[in-house]
């Protein structure tokens, strides 16, 4: 048995498969600056000199706090560093999740992304769904896209990738464009896109999961705390591990404020799991 590759293609880039999520960044509820500035600021810089090229984030989160404290901490960006944002949402003052799909909007989306990250192009810019908040629903994005087309051409995105979408959804917008990534809810628990991610990995494509360790919910199992036990690994290490051996496509972005947690999830890709043990850990799954 051998360990899972651990980079990936990613838009015309190689990644490390363990990249890093920065939702978690601003204050409670994703909403406003994060307790402990300098804490924040070490998350990243100690995610970057561990490897890490691969971050994820969005000018709605905070909103602008995630963007500027990326820019605090890293900015002049390492060449290898590729920085994944997404539009589609705005946050009103009582930080509700709103849509924010007309062209106006995805445009100053964009510029704001550029401005706060102090960037001249973005690497990716996912359309994040908005049909339904909370998951994938039907719905044409062939206006939005079309939007961020004119913004690749005008030559503020790189790549343009897509989240919280249906397999339809991928299809109609692959017959528009190239799309370098796909971002939906996906864990050990959560498995709805399963045909979806295999689909992809035919295609070279990143699957990126979010909420890969449960996200506001954190993953709670009896499974994931014996094999944990077993492997003298914690829970949500086990879940990264069973996450990277699932498909050579899945790039994860853990979020985390906390320089340990962040160190225990970076070390996940030196955990093996035996077959035997994936397949106690396959039965995790609700779906
Ligand atoms: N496209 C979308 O719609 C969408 C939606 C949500 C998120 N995202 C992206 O996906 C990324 C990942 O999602 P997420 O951050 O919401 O959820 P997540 O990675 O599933 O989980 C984050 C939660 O787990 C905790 N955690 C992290 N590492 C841990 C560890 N080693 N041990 C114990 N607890 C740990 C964190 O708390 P601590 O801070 O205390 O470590 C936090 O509460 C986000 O950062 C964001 O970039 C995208």
């Amino acid at each position: 048995m051998s360990f899972p590759e651990m980079t990936y293609s990613l838009g015309d880039r190689q990644v490390a498969r363990l990249g890093y999520g920065a939702m978690q960044l601003a204050g409670p509820h994703v909403f406003g600056p994060p307790a402990d500035e300098a804490r924040a600021l070490q998350v990243l810089r100690d995610a970057v000199a561990a490897g890490v090229n691969h971050i994820d984030t969005s000018d709605f989160y905070g909103p602008h706090v995630t963007n500027q404290l990326i820019k605090k901490a890293l900015h002049p960006y390492a060449d290898d560093l590729v920085i994944v944002t997404k539009v589609g949402a705005r946050r009103d003052e009582q930080a509700n999740w709103l849509p924010a799909f007309s062209a106006a909007e995805l445009t100053r989306a964009v510029e704001d992304n550029l401005r706060n990250l102090g960037l001249d192009v973005i690497d990716v810019v996912n359309l994040r769904a908005m049909f339904d908040t909370h998951g994938p629903a039907e719905g044409s994005l062939e206006a939005e896209l079309d939007t961020l087309i004119k913004l690749k051409k005008r030559g503020l995105i790189r790549h343009i990738g897509l989240s919280n979408v249906t397999a339809k959804q991928v299809a109609d917008a692959q017959s528009m464009t190239t799309i370098a990534c796909v971002q939906n809810l996906y864990n050990i628990a959560n498995r709805q896109d399963e045909a979806l991610i295999h689909q992809l990995a035919e295609q070279g494509i990143p699957y990126v999961p979010f909420f890969p360790l449960g996200g506001f919910s954190p993953l709670q199992s009896e499974q994931l705390n014996e094999v944990a036990k077993e492997l003298n690994a914690t829970p949500m290490q086990v879940a990264l591990a069973w996450l990277l051996q699932h498909s050579p496509n899945i790039l994860l972005i853990p979020g985390t404020s906390s320089p340990e947690h962040l160190q225990q999830n970076l070390a996940s890709g030196a955990l093996q799991l035996t077959p035997d043990v994936v397949a106690r850990l396959d039965a995790i799954s609700q779906n």
